[in-house]
């Protein structure tokens, strides 16, 4: 008993700790399996902050006879996609691995392609719509890896991303139809 609790003395954990190795992390899923659902993550990341930056680029600039409608329409959805990137991240850094945070970590992992100059509005729309559907896309190829660990916090975020992106994608698609 006496050795039991040496075992596991606090200077063990100091000294893990000032090696920068901190407490192990032990939540039922191999850090293996962690870390190939972080980098899927970070690709997700990745996407969903190249596509919050596109939406907030088409706010500033839309012009047109629907200005207004999109001008509001795109606040929205850049709103809703800024507040999604924390729960990304944050669910990465839960798995225990860093976050990419920087914009040529961000370029090198996403799907999406940048769009340059300004496009007609409708055009915008269409970037969108794309976008979105990229979006979704990186989403949904994470399920079985997810699945296979028993990750279940993640296969929810992945879940509520996915619903967000097909219900916009559809709003964004009908405004193309006559
Ligand atoms: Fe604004």
């Amino acid at each position: 008993m006496k050795n039991a609790k040496k075992a596991a003395s606090p200077k063990k954990t100091a000294g893990a700790r000032r090696n920068g190795a901190g407490l192990p992390i032990d939540i039922g899923i191999s850090e293996e399996q962690r870390g190939r659902i972080a980098a899927g993550l970070s690709r997700l990341l990745a996407d969903s902050y190249t596509l919050y930056l596109m939406t907030h680029n088409f706010h500033w600039n839309v012009t047109g006879p629907m200005f207004n409608t999109l001008h509001v329409m795109f606040m929205q959805q850049y709103t809703e996609q800024w507040n999604a990137l924390d729960m990304i991240a944050e669910r990465i850094r839960a798995l225990g691995f860093p976050a990419p945070g920087t914009y040529r970590e961000f370029v090198k992992l996403a799907s999406i392609k940048e769009v340059e100059g300004q496009p007609k509005a409708l055009d915008m729309v269409r970037h969108l719509v794309a976008a979105q559907e990229a979006t979704a896309r990186t989403a949904r190829s994470l399920f079985d890896l997810v699945g296979d660990a028993n990750d279940q916090p993640t296969a929810d975020l992945l879940t509520q991303r996915l619903d967000v992106h097909e219900k916009t994608a559809w709003m964004l698609r009908s405004l193309l139809e006559e």
